[in-house]
């Protein structure tokens, strides 16, 4: 279960939610908790969240481990900072900062060199789904974004499955939208890696994840668990998403 902050909170804020939040996930052993907050907070989540299971992550990082590239952070940075985890491909970054799927692809074999854990993105666009373009689209993301890591480098990756229409509009995929979007990104999984790497991928649904949806979404079987935008910024109800 993950938590995306997106542009939210500053350090202290950041210190503040992990009070909260730790004690009321104390028991949660049924899962893996993320929470991604802007990178400035890294620091202050890895120093509140010692001692827990609770594991930090990046919302995103440059190729290379280092250079003249004014405004980026690396792999190695993000993981010496103690965070295990980065968002790779959200569409808030397809959409405003010019993320492609070859990009993708780069950070996250950057990721995975730095030892970091990937959730990669993807989703597809109101227009497409209306026009029909969904699965294509999904093809289309799958093949550029990660049918070009080894075998090896598959299997550390976690895909989180975002339909863009249902991001912070409060509009969720059903369940069985969601699960009929998965089975094909596991299809394509199978295709290009295996069975076995299909069977053991584990895919988020993300879009629009609340304490009073999330249930009905993890019933399917086909959804791993949840990446959580809105409803992870307030301790108490990223806490009862985790313990649905
Ligand atoms: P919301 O949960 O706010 O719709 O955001 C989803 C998301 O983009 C998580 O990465």
């Amino acid at each position: 279960m993950a938590g995306n902050w997106k542009m939210f909170k500053n350090p202290a804020e950041t210190t503040a939610f992990f009070e909260k939040f730790l004690p009321q996930v104390a028991g949660a052993t049924h899962c893996e908790i993320v929470l991604c907050p802007p990178a400035i907070n890294i620091p202050a989540a890895v120093a509140a969240t010692a001692g827990s299971r609770v594991e930090v992550g990046a919302q995103n990082l440059y190729w290379k481990n280092e250079g003249a590239f004014t405004g980026e952070i690396s792999g190695p940075m993000i993981k010496a900072a103690g965070a295990a985890w980065v968002i790779i491909g959200h569409s808030e970054r397809r959409q405003f900062f010019g993320e492609t799927d070859a990009t993708v692809l780069e950070r996250t074999k950057a990721a995975l060199a730095a030892g970091l854990k990937p959730i990669v993105c993807v989703g597809e666009m109101l227009a497409e789904r209306e026009a029909g373009e969904t699965e294509a689209v999904l093809h289309q993301q799958f093949a550029g974004g990660l049918a070009g890591l080894s075998a090896e480098e598959f299997a550390r990756v976690v895909i989180a499955y975002e339909p863009v229409w249902a991001i912070g509009t409060g509009k969720t995929a059903t369940p069985e939208m969601a699960a009929d979007a998965h089975r094909i990104i596991r299809g394509r999984v199978e295709a290009a890696f295996g069975g076995n790497a299909a069977a053991a991928v584990r895919i988020l649904y993300g879009g629009s994840v609340k304490p009073d949806n999330v249930k009905g979404l993890m019933a399917q079987p086909e959804i791993d668990g949840a990446l959580v935008g809105g409803a992870s910024l307030e301790a108490g109800s990223f806490a009862s998403i985790v313990n649905f």
